[in-house]
Parts: structure tokens; sequence; C-alpha cells
């Protein structure tokens, strides 16, 4: 992870621009959400989307430590996958699905990084519950992300808006900062003490990102060394907005028609 980067009024306006383009590729993957499609066939769309904004995969060849280059330009995280699934011809949604999309972008040198958990066709109540409480909380702690609060007061509202309904947040995955780096200090939890950890300032840029399970927090990685799964086989979702820091508070630069509830 890179250090902490403040980002100047001209940075964010450029990261305005990665932002819409991540938000426009997750729009376009969302709109052809449906039984029989498969995440190969997301993974076109994606690839198509992110030429035509002259945008840059960030998750293509990207290499953390310890793992193999990531093949593909979005993570397909199908029901007990919690993250970091990879598109493959094999796997076909179904009716009753749900469906992770993550996707990040650059362009102009800068990134912006969104996820969304869709529903494929007609789910059970509890998932619907779980789409819901998650997004939900991604929202009450982005409203935390303002001048004088804290890193804990975002992973509160994370925590909090999870639990509140039964559900459990991840311990061992985080949001992060962004900007020239796709994972840039500081590290944003989805679990915390509100009124503690860093403080924030304008021109920090968060991806605020809260990962939920229905059932247990423990997360195995699969064979492939890429995708993340619930240990109790639960359904898990994930949303995650690119957000700046502002003077008067939170700006996403993610957001697009498809947030609007
Ligand atoms: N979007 C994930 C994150 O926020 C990163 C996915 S890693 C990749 O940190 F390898 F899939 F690219
Ligand atoms: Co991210």
């Amino acid at each position: 992870m890179d250090k902490l980067r403040i980002k100047n009024r001209l940075e964010i306006e450029k990261m305005k621009r990665s932002g819409k383009a991540a938000a426009t590729v997750l729009k376009r993957i969302g709109e052809a959400i449906a039984p029989g499609v498969s995440t190969a066939d997301l993974e076109r769309i994606s690839r198509d989307t992110i030429a035509e904004v002259n945008a840059t995969s960030s998750f293509l060849g990207y290499q953390p430590p310890e793992h193999q280059p990531y093949p593909a330009t979005i993570c397909t995280s199908i029901n007990d996958v919690v993250i970091h699934g990879i598109p493959d011809k094999g796997h076909v949604l179904k009716a009753g699905d749900i469906i992770g999309i993550d996707t990040a972008v650059s362009i102009d040198g800068y990134h912006g990084d969104n996820a969304y958990t869709f529903a494929v066709g007609d789910i059970s109540p509890v998932a619907e519950r779980l789409l819901d409480a998650t997004r939900n909380s991604l929202y009450d702690a982005i409203a935390e992300a303002k001048p004088g609060n804290r890193i804990g007061d975002i992973s509160f509202k994370l925590q909090n808006g999870a639990e509140s309904h039964g559900f459990s947040v991840l311990q061992s995955f985080a949001g992060h900062g962004i900007g020239r780096n796709l994972h840039e200090a500081p590290e944003v939890p989805c679990m915390g003490v509100a009124g503690r950890g860093l403080r924030l300032r304008p021109g920090m840029v968060l991806a605020i990102e809260t990962m939920v399970n229905i059932g247990l927090p423990d997360v195995q990685m699969s064979p492939d060394g890429w995708t993340i799964t619930t240990v109790d086989g639960s359904l898990s979702a994930l949303f995650e907005h690119t957000v700046a820091i502002l003077s008067d508070g939170p700006e996403i630069l993610t957001g697009s028609a498809l947030w609007e509830i």
C-alpha cells in the first residue's frame, strides 16, 4: 500500500473523470445481468466499456505480494463468494443468485474504484435484506467522511449497519485511500470504534467499501489463489464508492443512476 497523499483541486477534478468512468462500467455490467449470462460475458462488456470511455483497467495484471497477476478487469463474486471471483465462461448466472461486481479504472493516471451487488431475477427475502442493509450502511458511512471526523466514524457505521440486522462484516479486508495508486493509505476497515483512528482532512480520497456476510465473518481462500468465499457457505454482499473529502463534506466520485433507489 502506498503512503497517504492529499489531493489538490486539479487532482480531484481528474479523479471525478476516472470515478465517472468506473461508474459507467459498473452500470453497463448491471444492465446485462440476467439468468443465463456468464461472468465471461460480463468481462467482455467490461472490456468494451473501458475502451469506449478511454480508460485503463486497474485490475488487469494487478499483482499484490504473494498473488498471481489478476487475470481480468472485473471481480465477479457470486453468492458465497465474498470478493475477487474471477470471470469464467463456466460461471453462468441463474435466478435467485446475487453477484458482486467490483471494477476500477484509471484515466490520466488516477484511479476510480467501485462495487455493487446485483440481484439476478427474484431473490430470497433474506438476500434482499442483505443487499439493502449493506448498501444503506455504505451511504451512512459516507456521510461521516467529512473533515474533523475520524476513520473510526466511517468504520463504525459500516459495522453497525450490518450487525444491527444480524449480519457480520469482514475483518480481513478493508477499504483504502486511492489516487495515482489503486491502494494508498489509510486503510478503511469495515469495523471500528467511532471517534478513533486517523483524523479526516480535505483532499483525502477514500475507496470506502464494505463486505457483509449473512452468517459468520470467517472467510477462506480458494485454490485459484484469488477467490475468497465464506467458510459457512452463507451469502455475502459488497458495495464500494470512491469518495473525496472536501471542506464542506463528502463527494461521491463514482455516483451514477445505478445507485438511485
Ligand atoms: N477492488 C479491490 C479493492 O478495492 C481490489 C481488487 S484486486 C484485483 O481493493 F486484483 F482484483 F484487482
Ligand atoms: Co477498492
